[in-house]
């Protein structure tokens, strides 16, 4: 076939969604449309290759079970999970940047009181996480809800450890005080690599890229009134900060864990001394601060 038939052939398949009442998922179909057949007309794959391609992705649906979602790790280690979050962050520049939920938010987070220890049953460097939740005009948004979760310092989620960490452990659910204060006590988390042993895994052994995220932890922000901050910090120094598996870090969002020493401020927050310091302020926005994302065909 030659160039003329192929976009004839191109042409004809956006016409076929013509007819589709609603105008967006019209949209999304014809460039998407476009799109895949530049995509194969670029790569010029054989019969085996494109059935190769159709072998992994009904590989990526098989491995999903009701706790694993391979698709969206697939969307992750391809960077498409990470923009689709950024073009729908809040269009403001002083709100907190947003990154990547991951799949272990599965679970609901304990409900603790601010001060508490997330990681009672976890081995590791005492941390003491500080911060306040305030909106883009930098005042306090009250009783903010606070979602936390990490890993612990082996770089496991207790979900993935059901025989040595109880469900919640590495988890928090806080209600930031009147000032949009909070404050919590854990383990310094460590970097992991991401799940492996399916496609998403045998994609990166292919490509020689490794699995591993850098240290992080993870923050749902939410409060009445506001847009949901999907978020993470991420631990200066950790190991992979610069090469992310998921694309997810954004310079913004690395905080210093920093080493103090001083027995008092460690008996302040019920910790021994040396424990890590890390200061973790959000910025959030109301609903109507932010602007949707467009279709560009
Ligand atoms: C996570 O941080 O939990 C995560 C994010 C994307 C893929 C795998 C794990
Ligand atoms: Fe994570």
């Amino acid at each position: 076939m030659g160039d003329g038939a192929n976009s004839a052939l191109t042409a004809q398949v956006e016409a076929s969604f013509d007819a589709t009442p609603d105008t967006r998922l019209r949209g999304i179909l014809q460039s998407l449309t476009r799109h895949l057949h530049a995509w194969i007309e670029e790569t010029h794959p054989s019969i085996e290759e494109w059935e190769a391609g159709i072998q992994f992705l009904t590989r990526t649906g098989q491995t999903c079970t009701d706790v694993r979602q391979e698709f969206i790790l697939l969307s992750d280690v391809l960077g498409v999970s990470m923009l689709v979050e950024t073009l729908n962050g809040a269009d403001v520049p002083e709100a907190t940047d947003s990154t990547v939920l991951g799949p272990f938010h599965m679970t609901e987070s304990p409900l603790r009181s601010i001060g508490a220890d997330i990681s009672p049953q976890s081995v590791g460097d005492a941390c003491v996480v500080v911060g306040r939740v305030v909106d883009s005009g930098g005042n306090p948004v009250a009783h903010a809800s606070i979602d936390v979760w990490q890993a612990n310092a082996e770089g496991f989620y207790d979900v993935q450890q059901p025989d040595e960490q109880p469900p919640g452990n590495g988890r928090g659910m806080f209600t930031a005080d009147v000032d949009g204060g909070f404050w919590f006590r854990t383990v310094v988390p460590s970097a992991y690599p991401i799940p492996t042993d399916g496609p998403v895994g045998a994609l990166l052994g292919a490509t020689r890229r490794h699995p591993f995220r850098p240290a992080h932890i993870h923050f749902i922000v939410a409060a009445p009134g506001y847009r949901e901050l999907v978020t993470h910090i991420f631990v200066a120094g950790s190991d992979y900060i610069d090469s992310d598996a998921v694309f997810a870090v954004k310079s913004s969002l690395i905080a210093d864990f920093v080493e103090m020493d001083d027995p008092a401020l460690a008996a302040r927050y019920g910790v021994d001394a040396p424990f890590r310091l890390a200061r973790f302020d959000v910025v959030v926005t109301r609903d109507d601060d932010t602007e949707g994302s467009e279709l560009r065909a």
